[in-house]
């Protein structure tokens, strides 16, 4: 998960890192409030999960809150690279006599972590790298040793920081690693970090990752997810605990592990290509093992809430979970739905393989489900479903 500008710079004060103060807001009202309390010259920033906010003009001074005010109304609802805004950070203006970069990262191709560091920062930073790369130190980090403040000293040193930065990079650079390892983030990113006119070292701008597999046990990392960008449906299905994306398709996917269902996406939209309006797959869901009725329910029920859907592909390789507890979970499924007065009404094409495929078959057969069609192969069901879907079922 990343965050927002102002949400990164809250975690790094949490570690004692200095950071402008500054306000969130969402209104033109609520950024001249800020102004005004902040009072002086502000800067006005886009909060959008993008780089690059500055050039495109989403991050600009303010002389007072009128001006404040002024600059709001420009950035808010801007587009930036497809990121609307909804909210600015109103920020105190800092005096910067020198802008450097810094991050951490996870430098998965090398095994390892790895430290960032330049004196030539600020947002050309990407094309220093590409012109001048020797003007961008890249240091592993291991993460037995870690960085102390020797340690992070010497970074600052092989990125090119001058004399009269080093002692307050050196501690910015110590507290960043520790919020970098204590949140279990994979990037925590400062371009510019400042050496201020009255010779202050800080984080001017802040860009953090958190690893989402690390949730269990950040339980605050909750709190900065972004609600108002979660798609409706992946947010019910991950309420239902259910493994679910949703795609741009309309032929509703539903497997039993990831392989396969990543592989029934690229059948059926293989397939699709035959069909007018090329049907293709509308989502990625993975019961996993032990299809359930409950579970399987669940899926159906998410799968029928996407408007887009037309036709369902079931496609289930029986393993440990064998294919006749997968066809009673259907059949219970349908009259769990029907019961609720949400009768499946879309066509299902099914495919069972695997362990006790041919009596998964026979139970399906048996509860002559309405619009159920049992297909032995998996080709020949994605062209079933996609044929479906193409005659809008
Ligand atoms: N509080 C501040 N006071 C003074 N100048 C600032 C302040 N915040 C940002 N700036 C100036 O604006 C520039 C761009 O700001 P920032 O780094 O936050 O955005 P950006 O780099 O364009 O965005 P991104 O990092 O998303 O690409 C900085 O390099 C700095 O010169
Ligand atoms: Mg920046």
């Amino acid at each position: 998960m990343d965050l927002f500008e102002h949400q990164a710079k809250e975690l790094f004060a949490d570690y004692g890192i200095p950071v402008p103060r500054g306000i969130v807001a969402h209104t033109v009202d609520e950024a001249r409030a800020a102004a005004e309390q902040l009072t002086g010259r502000v800067v006005v920033k886009a909060q959008v999960k993008t780089g690059g906010r500055g050039k495109a003009g989403g991050v600009k001074v303010a002389d007072d809150a009128q001006d404040a005010v002024e600059k709001a109304k420009a950035i808010l609802g801007m587009d930036i690279k497809g990121h609307t805004v909804h909210k600015v950070l109103v920020e105190e203006a800092s005096a910067i006599a020198e802008e450097y970069y810094f991050s951490f990262l996870l430098d998965r191709a090398n095994r390892t972590f790895l430290a960032i560091c330049s004196a030539a920062g600020g947002m050309d930073i990407e094309e220093v790298a590409h012109s001048a790369p020797e003007k961008v130190a890249k240091v592993p980090v291991s993460a037995l040793t870690g960085v102390d403040r020797e340690r992070a000293r010497e970074i600052a040193v092989a990125g090119g920081l001058p004399e009269q930065a080093l002692d307050g990079a050196a501690e910015l650079i110590e507290k960043l690693w520790c919020c970098f390892v204590d949140e279990d983030a994979t990037l925590v990113e400062v371009n510019p970090m400042i050496l201020s006119a009255d010779g202050q070292v800080k984080a001017l701008d802040g860009k953090v990752t958190l690893d989402d597999n690390a949730v269990f046990r950040q339980p605050d990392h909750e709190s900065y997810a972004d609600k108002s960008a979660e798609d409706p449906l992946e947010a019910a299905a991950k309420a239902k605990d259910l493994n679910y994306v949703k795609l741009d398709g309309d032929v509703g996917i539903i497997g039993n592990g990831a392989g396969l269902v990543m592989s029934t996406l690229d059948v059926v939209a293989y397939a699709g290509e035959a069909f007018p309006g090329k049907p293709a797959p509308a989502n990625f869901l993975d019961i996993g093992g032990g299809a359930s009725a409950e579970v399987m329910a669940a899926g159906l029920e998410i799968i029928l809430s996407d408007p887009s859907v037309k036709s369902i592909f079931v496609n289930v390789f029986g393993g440990i979970t064998s294919c006749d507890a997968v066809a009673n979970g259907i059949v219970a499924a349908f009259k769990l739905l029907e019961s609720r007065g949400e009768a499946v009404t879309h066509p299902l094409v099914v495919r069972l393989d695997g362990n006790n495929a041919q009596l998964g078959r026979q139970i399906l057969a048996d509860a002559a489900l309405p619009r159920v069609e049992l297909v032995d192969t998996m080709d020949d069901a994605a062209k079933r479903v996609a044929e479906l879907a193409s005659v809008g079922a």
